[in-house]
């Protein structure tokens, strides 16, 4: 394996200094009976920052909106004592020397009615659809649009208030925010539909909003993916062109730090060159990106169970990842599953511990580690 010093050296953006490269990637985890995130919760995220992550990304923690949740035992982002938690979570976070930030949830159409304390609420999105095609919940007026950007701007303010290091808006995979995004899911003729501009208008409000309510400094990152839940294949951009497009006028709003979601950190973004989605956003924006997938899940020092013999196939490898992290085609990189099944990730990585690595198991999910 190669030389991993690249993943350990600092990185700085304004206020915010992280000790490596390695973040977490935001994981639900439906632990947090009443909304409330708990002293496991508390555990769970101390133990990662004490196994050298760099930067936590929370889990999704749904904002002050009546139909935010979908899920049962997620966390909260507003309210007393959600807050109290979260404040627990980030004293501890910082005691081991780590930073955190909460990714700031809306799940927009994919919330079913029922899940509380939302009761009846139905799915709000752009044009009511979770799916293409598909009407199932409320269409978005423009007092409810309002209503949501407001309820990130205050999320995105307590969680400064109770010393977060900075707010992820998530912004992908198919929820409130994407589905304004996706033309499948949004067909609104008011200005906050139509071409790929006018579809990320609600996005750039949030971010104006969120700018105002922390101020200059504080950092923005934004989470967003071509991918969606509810369609692998989709993309919002299938040009380079179309890309930057999309990308300026988020970055000029005041996103500080891209977080390009993708499944496997390998796959190039466009044909005729390597460059993958963070790349390309990094070099279209110009801002720090993150990128993410299955690092460290099928390196050859990390088979999946009954994966006997099974050798990463070289573009998945570590040593890839670190060429294009020394190639500056991302600044940051996001780690899932493997931090799942290892609290201690970053540092057995560091210290090349790789025979004590587990493989991650969907078994692991039932507990908080
Ligand atoms: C996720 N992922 C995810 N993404 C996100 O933006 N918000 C979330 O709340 C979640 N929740 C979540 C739960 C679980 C159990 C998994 C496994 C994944 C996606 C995650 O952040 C990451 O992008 C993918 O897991 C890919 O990275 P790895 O696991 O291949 O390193």
């Amino acid at each position: 394996m190669s030389n991993t010093n690249s993943l350990f050296k600092p990185f700085t953006l304004g206020p915010l200094t992280l000790p490596n490269r390695v973040v977490m990637a935001p994981m639900t985890r439906s632990m947090s009976p009443g909304n409330v995130p708990n002293d496991q919760v508390v555990e769970y995220y101390r133990r990662r920052a004490a196994g050298g992550v760099g930067l936590i990304i929370t889990e999704g923690t749904c904002i002050g909106h009546k139909a935010a949740s979908g899920y049962a035992d997620v966390p909260f982002i507003a309210g007393e004592e959600p807050l109290a938690g979260w404040k627990k979570v980030v004293d501890a976070v910082h005691a081991e020397g780590g930073k955190i930030a909460p990714q700031l949830w809306h799940v927009g159409a994919i919330r079913k009615p029922g899940v509380e304390p939302g009761g009846d609420t139905p799915g709000f999105g752009p044009s009511g659809m979770a799916m293409p095609g598909k009407v199932t919940g409320h269409e978005m007026t423009q007092a409810d649009i309002d209503e949501v950007v407001a309820a990130f701007a205050q999320a995105a303010k307590d969680a400064q208030a109770i010393g977060f290091d900075a707010v992820e808006i998530h912004a992908a995979h198919g929820y409130l925010v994407d589905q304004f995004f996706w033309e499948g899911t949004n067909h609104r003729e008011d200005g906050y539909g139509g071409d790929l501009a006018a579809r990320s208008r609600f996005a750039i409000e949030i971010i104006r909003a969120i700018r105002t309510a922390v101020g200059p400094d504080f950092p923005i990152i934004l989470r967003w993916s071509q991918w969606k839940q509810q369609d692998y294949t989709a993309r919002l951009a299938t040009t380079p062109e179309a890309l930057e497009a999309f990308l300026k006028p988020l970055s000029d709003a005041g996103v500080d730090i891209f977080h390009c979601s993708t499944r496997r950190f390998w796959e190039p973004e466009f044909d005729g060159s390597d460059l993958n989605l963070a790349g390309w956003t990094r070099q279209l924006t110009g801002k720090p990106c993150i990128t993410v997938g299955s690092v460290g899940l099928n390196a050859e020092f990390l088979p999946a169970p009954g994966d006997q013999g099974f050798r990463a196939a070289e573009p998945a490898s570590l040593d890839n990842l670190i060429q294009r992290l020394d190639n500056d085609e991302f600044d940051l990189v996001a780690v899932g599953r493997a931090l799942i099944a290892n609290p201690e990730w970053a540092n057995q990585i560091r210290s090349s511990q790789l025979e004590d690595l587990v493989a991650y198991d969907s078994a692991q999910l039932a507990k908080l580690v």
